[in-house]
């Protein structure tokens, strides 16, 4: 099977862009890719679109025909296909996208992530974005994914004696990190005090352990061993790929904390990778909430359980152990849904060719990406580098 390797990567700004539409900003991220790739657009021959939520938001379904038929490419009549896995949509297409390349059916690919999500207001994207959890048991009774958030960290804090402001500094390394990104939807830094004190949203989490609503879209080209060879094209190679699934109400799963699918999918992705953690040069978490940040840390292998709160003073900093969200995480670089797990690429892709300025990690070599759905019911996670 091909080697994969990413060729071009672009993204739109993240943030309230309420002069955009979703078609225009899934356009501006693809053709920016496309020329970063130094291809032309009908070189592309299969296009996956990543988006979750646009048929209830935006009223608009067939979303892989709409970025096709508005960027120009429709003529080309080549596949243009939606995938759909709640906030894992983005690293979920591009597994999807490797996997058509390492097929042989496919030379060159593009995955494009887009969501609109701030077009509405505050209550109803409430209850939308409730709609990636189990509707019948969980967000009929009144749940949100704050409100899941919420009850988790509650109990992870009581169970391995965790403060507030171990969450906190999830948040303020992602502000941080953030106000290095030209593209971040927040760019202001904020210290542990003002998030502690930020509005509350659902005891024990403030606004500051959110990650807000965003549009965005991001994309990247992906192409097979014999193309980039052929063209003489320095790529960054798609070094492993692995995703599980877990039941989709919380109160199914193993505990309240328990990440399974995040657990399963990174330790699938290292070995398939042939690669230790200690390999890793940094890693962009799915940090919807502070408290998953920690969560994930651990269930990734970087901490034992309960732990995580011994690496967010000094390790997680881009200088640190393991840099965390240099791109500034869904906290503060933004979450919106399809493009958010694109957008993780993009910034590997910067960040391994050495071109991310002051948020640069010295030295990058592998980073590990982690794409997850919802509370955790899917994760995706895929380690890229290296030759
Ligand atoms: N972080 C920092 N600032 C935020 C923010 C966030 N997460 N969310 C909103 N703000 C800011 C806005 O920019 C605005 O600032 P301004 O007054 O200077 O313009 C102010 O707070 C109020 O914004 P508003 O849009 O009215 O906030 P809201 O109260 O309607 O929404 C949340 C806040 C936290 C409820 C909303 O961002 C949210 O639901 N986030 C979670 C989304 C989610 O669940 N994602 C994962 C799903 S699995």
């Amino acid at each position: 099977m091909s080697d994969v390797y990413i060729i071009g990567a672009g993204e739109t700004k993240f943030g309230e862009l309420w002069e955009r539409s979703l078609r225009e900003l899934a356009v501006e991220a693809g053709l920016k890719a496309v020329e970063n790739a130094g291809i032309y657009s009908r070189d592309v021959q299969i296009l996956y679109g990543s988006n979750s939520l646009a048929g209830i938001i935006n009223g608009q379904e067939n979303i892989g025909a709409l970025i096709s038929d508005f960027s120009g490419i429709a003529e080309n009549h080549i596949p243009a296909i939606r995938i759909e896995a709640s906030t894992a949509s983005g690293g979920a297409a591009v597994r999807q996208a490797q996997l058509a390349i390492k097929s042989g059916e496919y030379d060159v690919v593009m995955v494009g992530g887009v969501e609109k999500m701030t077009d509405v207001y505050g209550s109803e994207i409430l209850d939308l974005t409730s709609s990636v959890l189990d509707r019948e048991w969980e967000a009929f009774f009144g749940a949100t994914p704050a409100a899941l958030a919420a009850i988790t960290a509650r109990k992870y804090m009581t169970d391995f004696n965790v403060d507030k402001e171990a969450l906190a500094m999830i948040s303020v390394n992602d502000h941080l990190n953030a106000s290095k990104n030209p593209d971040a939807q927040y760019k202001n830094k904020i210290t542990v005090e003002q998030a502690m004190s930020s509005t509350p949203v659902a005891e024990p989490l403030n606004l500051m352990d959110c990650s807000p609503i965003t549009d965005g879209a991001a994309a990247i080209i992906l192409a097979s061993e014999k193309y980039v060879k052929k063209n003489k094209i320095d790529g960054v190679k798609i070094r492993s790929s692995a995703d599980a699934q877990d039941y989709l109400a919380v109160h199914s799963r193993k505990s309240i904390y328990s990440l399974e699918s995040t657990r399963l999918a990174g330790r699938l992705a290292l070995e398939k990778a042939g690669l230790k953690l200690d390999d890793i040069s940094f890693v962009e978490l799915h940090d919807s909430y502070s408290i998953y940040g920690l969560l994930e840390l651990e269930e990734l292998g970087f901490a034992d359980h309960g732990h995580a709160k011994d690496l967010v003073q000094d390790e997680i900093k881009l200088n640190g152990r393991i840099p965390v969200n240099p791109s500034g995480g869904l906290k503060a670089k933004g979450n919106p849904f399809g493009a958010t797990g694109v957008g993780q690429f993009v910034e590997a892709y910067r960040q391994l060719k050495n071109k991310c300025g002051e948020r640069q990690v010295k030295g990058a070599e592998y980073a590990m990406l982690h794409s997850m759905a919802g509370t955790g019911a899917m994760s995706v996670v895929h380690i890229v580098g290296g030759q």
